[in-house]
């Protein structure tokens, strides 16, 4: 019998993370669960509520009177805010920018853990976020650190501005990539950090499709080990 994993994908802002665990998702028939959405959704809704991102109380608040849920499509994931599809909304450059400051409050952190953890209905989840091996899915059975150079990272969302037809600034995005980790890897609360058990894999050289199949080894190693 084939034993479905639960696979955690950490690192960095634009490591790749989320590119690649969809299409690992998608190879082992998986379900994907897309938690830096979950965030970023919160963080669209405080900033149309006019409600400041540093007032805790306040986004908890918003938070308990809120429903994020994750819809699987067949390009991987759309995010519905309070049933409305903000999959678009939740990318732009405002909420970027302002997501890790919601992030950092610690009662925020608690209530989307535990709604992360409810979304695991069954194995065969591929989640990807800041916090995954560390808090969330401690006991995952894979636990991936993913991370790039800096400058790699800013080159490839530049690549993806561009694609997109967006106003792109090389050394702009380096510097908003470079505040974001620094807010994630130095908050009190659960920041970013390599569990002591997570593979690290290092993307700056690779292309997608070689990280891909780089986890799906590992993922077939760590299923010949349990047999
Ligand atoms: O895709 P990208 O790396 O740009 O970011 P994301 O995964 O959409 O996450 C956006 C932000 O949400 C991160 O910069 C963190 O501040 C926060 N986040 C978090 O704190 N914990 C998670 N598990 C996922 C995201
Ligand atoms: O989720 P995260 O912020 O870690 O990164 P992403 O949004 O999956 O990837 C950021 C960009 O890098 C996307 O445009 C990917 O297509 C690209 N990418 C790449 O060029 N090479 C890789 N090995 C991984 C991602």
């Amino acid at each position: 019998m084939t034993k479905n994993l639960t696979i955690a994908i950490d690192g960095p802002a634009a490591a790749g993370k989320s590119t690649v665990a969809k299409k690992v998702a998608r190879r082992l028939s998986y379900t994907y669960i897309d938690t830096g959405a979950m965030y970023r959704a919160l963080t669209w809704k405080a900033i149309q509520a006019g409600i400041s991102l540093n007032d805790e109380k306040e986004l908890s608040g918003l938070l308990s009177k809120t429903k994020i849920d994750l819809v699987q499509t067949k390009e991987g994931q759309s995010i519905m805010l309070d049933g409305k599809d903000v999959s678009l909304e939740v990318r732009t450059q405002e909420v970027t920018n302002q997501v890790s400051f919601t992030a950092k409050h610690k009662t925020v952190r608690e209530a989307m853990v535990e709604r992360q953890r409810q979304l695991v209905k069954t194995r065969g989840v591929v989640m990807d976020g800041r916090d995954i091996g560390t808090h969330v899915l401690p006991d995952a059975d894979v636990k991936i650190f993913m991370v790039a150079s800096v400058e790699e990272r800013a080159e490839r969302r530049h690549i993806e501005n561009q694609e997109k037809g967006f106003a792109s600034d090389l050394e702009q995005l380096k510097e908003e990539i470079r505040q974001r980790d620094a807010i994630d890897s130095t908050r009190e609360y659960s920041p970013l950090v390599k569990a002591e058990d997570a593979i690290e894999v290092d993307t700056t050289s690779l292309s997608i499709d070689e990280v891909v199949e780089r986890i799906l080894t590992i993922v077939e190693k760590t299923k010949g080990n349990s047999s």
